[in-house]
């Protein structure tokens, strides 16, 4: 096989910042933490070759930010291709200058309906939503609005019965001792729980059910301009607080065949709130995503991954099936930390090792994955585009929206389009994707123990040689040292 000279193996020496976290996204250890940074920063510079690649001529001239700690870990990941025109890897970083943003590839008519969406309704035209008919961006909305006091209702009246835990308090696992050790909670964030009505994997191996939060941003059309290039769809999980910020954003994703799904209005833990503040934060980013679109997702994500049987019990009642991202062992999260190299938190480099030992766990599974990703952020979005998705058209995983990779068609992705047939409503018991024991179901979480002991699946999975020989056999290295390339190989 004949390789292009933008195939990379790169050895990079890190700031000693992976065990930093952004605070956006750091507060529950376990959902954060890197799934290379403990391994890396255990190692000494001597034996920084965790894949093979040698550290040769590994610089002792470390980011200067960086070297005051002690010796730093180092990233190691190797991609079968990248963009032509990608951002070079010394240029996505925190400290980046914005760049310019791009228009719309299209804008849509008010009346358009999209092709991929059969029956849909016409787009509504979005200058005509009024934004103080909308709450406060950003915060959990009021509660006594008679929107939300009309949702509280319907939530009654659905029958489902919403366990009467008390809220999760601010701080995580270790801050809440009583509510983690209560196993009956399934509390995703400190153990990994899932139930069998949580979309946590695709069922198809080598498929990639592809996702995007916490958008519309700037950035979005960048972005969206690549997939188009590469007849990719998406699902967005979107932000409703940016969705009223950038409606033709949204209108865009939908018009162009992407899924939009729901991801609150002010992206909180929802494990915190009240009843009725989740049924507003839901609530809310149903209905702006229909003002926008004329339609209301039936799928949802919450922010961190933080949910629990009250949240879930909340949401099916609300008509939303919970979307998360594997997670085969509490380590072991198919997270890439995209969104952390903004802040500082991450480098891009730390991101490529992630999303080689999440290709690296997906071959050896049964099933394809969920990866989760972020269209907030330039460095996000120019990772994405730059390299993560070049490399995945490489490896050619089967690349879709999370509502096709549960084969089902894009137009179950609507409450106004779901006709039931395939895709029941999932307070009817519907809606149930895997079957148990599959990576990320309660069964298996169960069974590697929910906490502490990220021993079991993991080296189940590592233990097999399947997934390695690929990269060995068909990678030019390079490497990437301190800002020098010299070829190793
Ligand atoms: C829910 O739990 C709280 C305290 O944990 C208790 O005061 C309240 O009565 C319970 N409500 C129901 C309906 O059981
Ligand atoms: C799976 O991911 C873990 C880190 O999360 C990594 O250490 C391991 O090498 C990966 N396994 C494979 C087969 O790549
Ligand atoms: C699908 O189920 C929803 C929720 O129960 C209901 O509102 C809707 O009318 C149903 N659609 C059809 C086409 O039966
Ligand atoms: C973790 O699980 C594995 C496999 O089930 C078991 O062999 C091992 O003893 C467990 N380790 C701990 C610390 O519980
Ligand atoms: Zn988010």
């Amino acid at each position: 096989m004949r390789l292009s000279t933008s195939t990379l193996v790169s050895a990079v020496v890190l700031p000693a910042l992976v065990s930093a976290h952004d605070i956006h996204h750091a507060r529950f250890q376990p959902r954060q933490a890197a799934p290379a940074s403990s391994a890396a920063s255990a190692a000494t510079p001597s034996t920084v070759a965790a894949s093979g690649v040698t550290s040769a001529g590994a610089p002792s001239t470390v980011a200067s930010a960086a070297s005051s700690i002690s010796e730093p870990p180092t990233a190691s990941f190797s991609l079968l291709s990248s963009n032509a025109n990608a951002v070079p890897l010394s240029s996505i970083n925190a400290n980046a200058p914005s760049q310019a943003t791009v228009a719309l590839d299209t804008t849509y008519q008010a009346g358009a309906t999209p092709t991929v969406v059969s029956s849909a309704p016409g787009l509504p035209n979005p200058s005509s939503l009024v934004i103080s008919s909308y709450p406060p961006l950003d915060k959990t909305p009021p509660t006594d609005s008679p929107e939300v006091q009309q949702w509280i209702q319907e939530v009654a009246n659905s029958g489902v019965s919403i366990p009467n835990f008390s809220s999760t308090v601010a701080g995580g696992c270790p801050a809440n001792a009583a509510a983690v050790a209560d196993t009956s909670r399934c509390w995703w964030t400190c153990g990994g729980c899932t139930r069998d009505t949580d979309i946590v994997s695709c069922p198809d191996k080598n498929t990639w059910g592809l996702t995007y939060d916490d958008g519309p941003s700037p950035y979005t059309p960048t972005l969206l301009s690549y997939l188009d290039e590469q007849s990719l769809k998406s699902t967005f999980f979107v932000v409703g607080s940016r969705a009223l910020s950038y409606p033709a954003t949204l209108q865009a994703e939908y018009m162009g065949g992407h899924q939009i799904a729901v991801h609150t209005w002010s992206h909180p833990e929802l494990t915190t709130l009240s009843n009725e503040e989740i049924i507003a934060e839901l609530g809310w980013t149903k209905k702006i995503i229909k003002d926008v679109t004329g339609v209301t997702p039936n799928m949802m994500r919450p922010p961190y991954g933080d949910i629990d049987d009250r949240v879930r019990a909340i949401c099916t009642a609300m008509g939303l099936t919970p979307v998360m991202w594997t997670r085969i062992s509490p380590m072991a999260t198919f997270d890439t930390g995209d969104f952390d190299i903004h802040s500082g938190a991450t480098s891009v480099t730390q991101v490529l090792a992630n999303w080689e030992n999440i290709l690296g766990n997906a071959s050896v599974m049964d099933t394809g994955f969920i990866v989760l990703e972020h269209d907030l952020f330039q460095q996000s979005v120019d990772v994405a585009t730059g390299y993560i998705l070049p490399d995945a058209l490489a490896h050619k995983y089967t690349i879709e929206p999370v509502v096709n990779c549960v084969n089902k068609p894009m137009s179950d992705a609507y409450i106004e389009t779901n006709d039931n047939s395939t895709n029941p409503p999932i307070a009817s018991g519907g809606a149930a994707t895997l079957s148990s024991g599959a990576p990320g179901s309660a069964e298996a979480t169960a069974k590697a123990g929910g906490s502490g002991n990220s021993s079991s699946s993991a080296s189940a999975l590592v233990s097999s040689p399947k997934s390695l020989g690929l990269f060995a056999l068909t990678t030019v290295i390079v490497s990437l040292v301190g800002g020098s390339v010299a070829t190793l190989l």
